[in-house]
């Protein structure tokens, strides 16, 4: 095997023997400066921001020259009841952080903020500082004492020594002192970080690691993503690689590099509704953001077809003749997003005649994957954050491929890095387990399949936009899934909540909708559930299969392609005849599948390759409702984190 292009932050820190001691993390950071009450305005962006992680939370606060901070493990809720008993004292300066841990304990003692020695150095951190060890063994050599297990803390006590060397009269102090530091760490981070002396400047810094600031009117934000600070304001500044930020409640917002560099920093305006990260009536947002779908379908279309029938891409960055000169096609993408992905791959072979080939991100670059100048691929990622899916991207790049990114959040590093952006119109998503932003993604690949099949003369204008009429006519379809959803919520109640797996099987488009079922079912309501081809189920796991046993079919319309529906129906009928319980996803019409089946959800007749935008709705709400029926926590599933920025 071929090594890949650059050692990931991980494999250093293995190699180097440092990772059993290190914390990593990919979290949700805040930071604030302005008038109101900052430590509410801390909770209240940790609030919107715990979908990145939820093993603990703190927040910390300057007041009257001193640091106040409490943290506490588990959920926000801990914090919020702990500020309770012991509020923190008014301040116009704040920050916070919610973390999601891969090693070490999510305690109280690992919680963030951390803070130097003296107490006058408070950080947050999300990555990882690999060189944290010859860093920490230097401090003790001065005599500095741990007072946790992670990486974070040597950066509290060496901003803390930093800031003393820098004159008490220069006039950006702290960002200096953050700036030498920023120079001596190896890594992937984002750090937010006070000084109990500087009341009205925070700081932050990142590498590698997602982070944008906020402008207020008279007050200024930080957060990992916009969602930190989207009741507050709509503005917001962009953050490059190695880029530190300043936020200062006279001066503003600064923007220099690790080399002290200016930097013009790069406004944008948030489109997303404030109420999107609400949850409007709805018990979970899950439920709310797969009740938007059809509104999401409908945005991900509009005013994107040009007059020559192609697609008009957010950013592009590659020419007509880029798109003409591809010669194959890889897409990386991981979890939910690799199933748009499967889907896409289906649709760009048949309308584009071009080879495609999905792959897992996190495998993509360790196999040494043939990629030349004529390859294109494509990135899919809601969060635009996705590690393992950008170190693909970046390896991709190395070999000088084209990438075209599919990405929900605006501004974020995977469509920063790629050539061409479609940028995904979900709005936020909050739940942890993705549903809109997987529908989003699926109708972005039928997009991007039409726009390259216009641009190289496969299909004629007006065949684009017959297909795009067939799109346009889905959030419908989705709409009427949607309306009749009861029956599946009372079948998930009464007869599956208290099953202990589920099998679900598809061919064709369905096969990744299936994955998708059997993936929401595990992630939501951690069942064994396994999702497969149902050709593939009589070369081993019709096994599984005993009596009672649930099994979810995906079957295809029987007005589609050749003979997959008799197939399917074959399939249905092989495990029915070993004791399956079938719960068959069916065109409305289908009355060929009725015998075989136990329970019949009905979706819309559409086209074959735009059938998973309606099948994969009803799977959403299954996994949901059983969830919901076991009592689990539908938004915030145990060990998941909505931004996976860890390898
Ligand atoms: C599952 C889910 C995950 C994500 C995956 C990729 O419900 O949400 O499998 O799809 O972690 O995340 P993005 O799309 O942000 O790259």
């Amino acid at each position: 095997m071929i090594p890949p292009a650059c050692p990931t932050p991980l494999q250093v820190a293995a190699a180097r023997g440092q990772l059993a001691s290190t914390l990593v993390r990919m979290c949700g950071i805040v930071g604030y400066v302005g008038p109101q009450q900052a430590g509410d305005v801390v909770m209240e962006g940790l609030r919107r921001l715990e979908y990145r992680g939820y093993d603990s939370a703190g927040v910390a606060i300057v007041a009257d020259g001193e640091l106040h901070q409490r943290k506490k493990a588990g959920k926000l809720a801990n914090l919020s009841a702990e500020l309770s008993s012991a509020p923190l004292p008014a301040s116009t300066i704040g920050m916070g952080h919610t973390r999601w841990a891969t090693h070490g304990k999510p305690n109280d003692r690992n919680a963030h903020p951390h803070t130097s020695h003296t107490g006058h150095v408070a950080v947050v951190h999300n990555g990882i500082i690999e060189n944290f060890a010859g860093l920490r063994d230097e401090l003790e050599s001065r005599g500095v004492e741990m007072s946790s297990d992670t990486d974070t803390e040597v950066v509290a006590h060496l901003v803390d020594e930093s800031y003393e060397r820098v004159p008490a009269d220069h006039p950006t102090r702290l960002r200096e002192a953050v700036r030498r530091v920023c120079n001596l760490l190896e890594g992937a981070f984002t750090l937010v970080i006070t000084h109990a002396a500087e009341p009205d400047t925070i700081i932050g810094a990142r590498r590698n690691s997602p982070l944008v600031a906020g402008v207020g009117d008279g007050e200024y934000f930080l957060g990992s993503d916009v969602a930190a600070f989207i009741a507050q304001t709509r503005e917001a500044i962009e953050l490059g690689q190695d880029q530190i930020c300043e936020l200062h409640r006279e001066r503003g917002i600064t923007v220099t590099t690790f080399d002290g560099g200016a930097v013009e920093p790069v406004h944008y305006t948030i489109d997303w509704d404030d109420a999107a990260a609400e949850k409007g009536g709805y018990d979970w947002f899950m439920l709310k953001e797969i009740a938007e779908q059809p509104a999401v379908v409908a945005d991900t279309i509009r005013g994107r077809l040009t007059d020559t029938g192609g697609i008009a891409l957010d950013e592009v960055r590659l020419s007509d003749q880029d798109f003409r000169d591809i010669t194959k096609i890889f897409i990386i993408a991981c979890g939910t997003s690799s199933y748009a992905g499967m889907i896409a791959k289906y649709a760009i072979e048949h309308w584009t005649r071009i080879p495609c080939e999905v792959e897992l991100a996190s495998e993509f670059r360790y196999r040494d994957p043939v990629l030349d100048r004529s390859t294109l691929v494509i990135a899919i990622s809601q969060s635009g954050e996705t590690m393992d899916t950008l170190m693909a991207l970046r390896h991709a790049k190395s070999q000088h491929a084209k990438i075209l990114g599919i990405c929900n959040t605006v501004g974020s590093t995977i469509p920063r890095e790629s050539d061409a952006v479609l940028y995904t119109r979900a709005g936020v998503e909050i739940a942890v387990a993705s549903t809109k932003a997987f529908l989003a993604q699926i109708v972005a690949c039928y997009l991007i399949a039409l726009h390259l099949a216009s641009v190289r003369g496969v299909k004629w204008g007006d065949e684009v936009a017959a297909i795009v009429d067939q799109i346009r006519s889905m959030p419908d379809a989705v709409e009427r899934v949607l309306d009749t959803m009861e029956p599946v919520r009372t079948l998930a109640r009464t007869e599956l909540a208290d099953v202990q797996q589920m099998l679900f099987l598809g061919r064709h488009v369905g096969y990744p909708i299936a994955l998708e079922g059997a993936l929401k079912l595990k992630e939501l309501a951690y069942l064994h559930a396994e999702g497969f081809a149902a050709g593939e189920l009589k070369h081993g796991p019709i096994a599984l299969v005993s009596e009672g046993t649930p099994v979810v079919v995906v079957c295809p319309s029987p007005l589609g392609r050749d003979s997959l529906h008799s197939k399917v129906v074959s399939n249905i009928q092989e495990v029915r005849a070993r004791g399956a319980r079938t719960i068959v996803i069916a065109e409305e019409g289908d009355e060929l599948v009725t015998p075989y089946a136990d329970h019949v959800i009905r979706v819309p007749r559409c086209p074959v390759l735009l059938a998973p935008l309606v099948t994969a709705v009803p799977l959403q709400v299954l996994a949901c409702e059983i969830a919901a029926a076991k009592g689990l926590d539908v938004d915030q599933p145990r060990n998941l984190a909505k931004s996976v920025t860890v390898e």
